[in-house]
């Protein structure tokens, strides 16, 4: 039997050793044990898993692997005696054996990841290797180098979580609430390992870089480790201010339409997170800063202020918005003005001159009254005149010119004439135009019943008289341009002309009658004296 290489019996069997030889037939177990203990922990390596039977057992060694062929020994238990520790190194204060042969290693290392091997000595020598793991969980798992802020759009550093002394190295998962984030389109996550040179520990550290969406604000980020023996670890949550640059800028002008002595007020908006709070305002060719302001106010302006205007970003001119403003102004000059007097038959020229910034609405009115049409003049009535005001509008603007027109001239009658009355009296009506208002005189006592002045210089004189014959009224009128008269023939007796016509009817009737009286009284005498 080789005993050589895969057997060495330990010391207290090496004197037995030649006679054991014989005897002693030896074997090795094919599948090799495994046992994972956790590191700093007291590890269990049993011995053929604790079937080992006690009563026929000779001896009891184990030994460890030091590679290169070579093994340490570590504890020897013969038959009847208590276990002896046999090592010298490192081992020799941590090892002890159970009841059942486990070897029992204390303050569990990395250092400790090796093959063990129980060596069972009954009738004949069997080894039962056990290879050993150490575990160790992170000391924990934690975010750091945290970014300040996420942007919209750009792939940037979120942080590193970081597991420390772990074996093995742990794997770590990033969560954004709670649901894990794999590599892939706006998220890249890189992981790299540190093993202590001392511990043999590794340290992991995953280098999440992150491009944020709007919905990432509030958004609990967080990162985890399940170690195979320990607990699942997971980070404190950390949340960011989701940042992202301007997007939009716009121009406002307040009021949008202005007029000529507007203050006007530019106001720039811009989007972005945190959004930019000052501005540059192009001025007709000046820049103007708004520091921690985002409004420009053009005072009294003029139609001089009319223009493009323009902002921009402080930082990014390119990112600029402009703006067309047009300042409405309106001058109108009416001619004539005032009060003007002209003579009846005349013309009158009537101009509206307008200077304005776009076609305005002109409307007209007389003594109050809304005209139609703009008034023109080519042969001057006395209803001509009046007070007229134009009006012209432009959007805000309102502008007001008026002149009095007043037509002057000698009066002329209309009419004369003479309305139904009662008994001997008679109304005479004369009606005459003219400006200044003309004076009515007759030429008959009367009594003077009305004198109605209408507005287009137009006079209405009434009187009654009882004419005491037949006769002929004169009407003047006259005032300091001339005068004119006119006659009517009036009756003393208003009623005499149908008295007339009656008698006329009567005499007639009478003298049918007669007729009728004698040619019969004839017929009779005719008749009687036949
Ligand atoms: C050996 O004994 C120890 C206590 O003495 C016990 O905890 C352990 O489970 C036993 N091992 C086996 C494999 O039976
Ligand atoms: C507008 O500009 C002209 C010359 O460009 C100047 O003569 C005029 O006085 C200005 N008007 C106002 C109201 O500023
Ligand atoms: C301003 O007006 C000019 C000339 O009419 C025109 O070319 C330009 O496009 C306008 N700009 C804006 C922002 O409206
Ligand atoms: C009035 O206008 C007419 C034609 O438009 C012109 O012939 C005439 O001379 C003008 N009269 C006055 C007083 O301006
Ligand atoms: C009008 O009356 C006055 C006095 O009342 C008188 O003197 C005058 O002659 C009268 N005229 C006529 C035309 O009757
Ligand atoms: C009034 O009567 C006179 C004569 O009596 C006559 O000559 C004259 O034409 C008449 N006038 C009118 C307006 O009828």
């Amino acid at each position: 039997v080789p005993l050589t290489n895969t057997c060495r019996l330990s010391t207290g069997l090496r004197a037995t050793k030649n006679t054991l030889m014989f005897f002693l037939s030896f074997s090795t177990v094919a599948g090799l044990d495994r046992v994972t203990g956790l590191y700093g922990q007291t590890l269990e390596i049993p011995c053929n898993n604790g079937a080992v039977k006690t009563e026929d057992i000779l001896l009891v060694k184990w030994k460890y692997d030091k590679g290169q062929g070579q093994s340490g020994d570590l504890m020897v238990l013969n038959k009847g005696h208590d276990a002896v520790v046999s090592s010298t190194d490192d081992y020799k204060n941590r090892i002890s054996m159970a009841k059942n042969f486990s070897l029992l290693l204390s303050g569990a290392k990395l250092s400790d990841q090796k093959t063990f091997t129980c060596m069972v000595a009954v009738s004949d020598i069997t080894e039962y290797p056990v290879a050993v793991v150490i575990h160790k969980s992170p000391a924990g798992v934690g975010i750091s180098d945290i970014a300040e802020a996420l942007e919209i759009g750009k792939l940037k550093k979120l942080g590193d979580c970081v597991a420390r002394d772990a074996n093995p190295a742990a794997n770590i998962t990033w969560l954004r609430n709670n649901e894990p984030l794999a590599d892939g389109k706006g998220i890249s996550i890189k992981s790299s390992v540190l093993v202590d040179p001392d511990t043999g520990l590794s340290t992991t550290v995953s280098t999440l870089e992150y491009s944020a969406l709007k919905s990432d604000a509030g958004a609990q980020f967080t990162c985890s480790t399940q170690h195979p023996l320990g607990e699942k670890l997971v980070s404190s949550p950390v949340n960011f201010t989701i940042t992202y640059s301007t997007e939009h800028i716009t121009l406002r002008v307040s009021p949008e339409s202005p007029a000529e002595g507007d203050n006007v007020t530019l106001t720039c908006e811009a989007d972005g997170n945190p959004a930019p709070t000052s501005f540059n305002f192009y001025i007709k060719g000046e820049v103007v800063k708004a520091e921690n302001a985002n409004k420009h106010t053009l005072t009294h302006v003029s139609r001089n202020t009319t223009g493009l205007y323009k902002c921009s970003l402080i930082d990014n001119p390119l990112m600029e918005s402009s703006r067309n403003i047009t300042v409405n102004y309106l001058d109108i000059n009416l001619s004539p003005s005032g009060k003007i007097v002209k003579h009846a038959g005349k013309a009158l020229n009537i101009t509206l001159q307008i200077d304005s910034s776009e076609k305005p609405a002109v409307s007209w009115t007389k003594e109050g009254v809304k005209l139609h049409k703009e008034p023109k003049f080519a042969n001057l009535t006395y209803s001509d005149s009046g007070v007229y005001e134009c009006e012209v509008t432009l959007k805000t603007l309102r502008r007001k010119a008026s002149f009095h027109l007043v037509v002057q001239g000698a009066p002329v009658i209309k009419y004369l004439k003479k309305m139904d009355a009662k008994g001997q009296q008679i109304v005479l009506i004369c009606e005459a135009e003219g400006s200044p208002k003309p004076v009515v005189s007759w030429s008959i006592n009367g009594t003077v019943l009305n004198e109605t002045s209408h507005p287009n210089g137009k006079i209405t004189h009434k009187i009654t008289v009882t004419p005491s014959a037949d006769m002929t009224v004169t009407c003047t009128v006259s005032n300091e341009f001339g005068m004119m008269t006119q006659d009517l023939n009036v009756s003393s007796d208003p009623s005499g002309k149908n008295d007339k016509t009656q008698m006329v009817v009567g005499v007639v009737v009478g003298l049918l009658i007669a007729t009728l009286v004698i040619g019969l009284a004839y017929w009779l005498y005719v008749k009687k004296s036949k």
